[in-house]
């Protein structure tokens, strides 16, 4: 874990400004997430999506991931999250999606007031995988 670089902080500051989209009347914690993906111009990105139906929630990171297969991406770079919080880490289910996906993937999130950059393999050292 290190901290962000300029590009990074960018990329976070591009989820911040999606969050405000986040569809989050029952918890009121918007969370936003950009991921840069390689070819493409501008990042991927996800909101949270709660339902009245609470574990129907869906988590920005995953719906950020989820759009940029959609779209085609296959080498996604980067994801940062964001949300109004003092430490902002993606949670577990989203790391075993992010495994899934882009095992080398760079995760940016807040961490105790501080904007850090770590390794998907730190984050979750042993991934489910068949
Ligand atoms: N949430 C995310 O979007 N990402 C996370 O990594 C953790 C939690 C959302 C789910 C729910 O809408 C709200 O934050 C509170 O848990």
């Amino acid at each position: 874990m290190r901290a962000a670089t300029p590009e990074e902080i960018e990329l976070h500051a591009e989820a911040g400004r999606a969050a405000v989209r986040a569809h989050a009347p029952y918890s009121r914690f918007a969370v936003g997430a950009a991921i840069d993906v390689a070819g493409g111009n501008r990042p991927v990105i996800g909101v949270n999506v709660e339902n009245a139906s609470y574990g129907l929630t869906s988590c920005a990171e995953r719906n950020a991931l989820f759009a940029a297969v959609a779209a085609g991406h296959t080498e996604l770079r980067t994801i940062a999250v964001h949300a109004d919080a003092e430490s902002a880490p993606p949670c577990g289910a989203c790391r075993q999606v992010m495994a899934e996906l882009a095992p080398d993937l760079v995760v940016v999130y807040r961490r105790s007031g501080e904007l850090v950059a770590a390794r998907l393999a730190e984050l979750l050292p042993e991934p489910f995988a068949l």
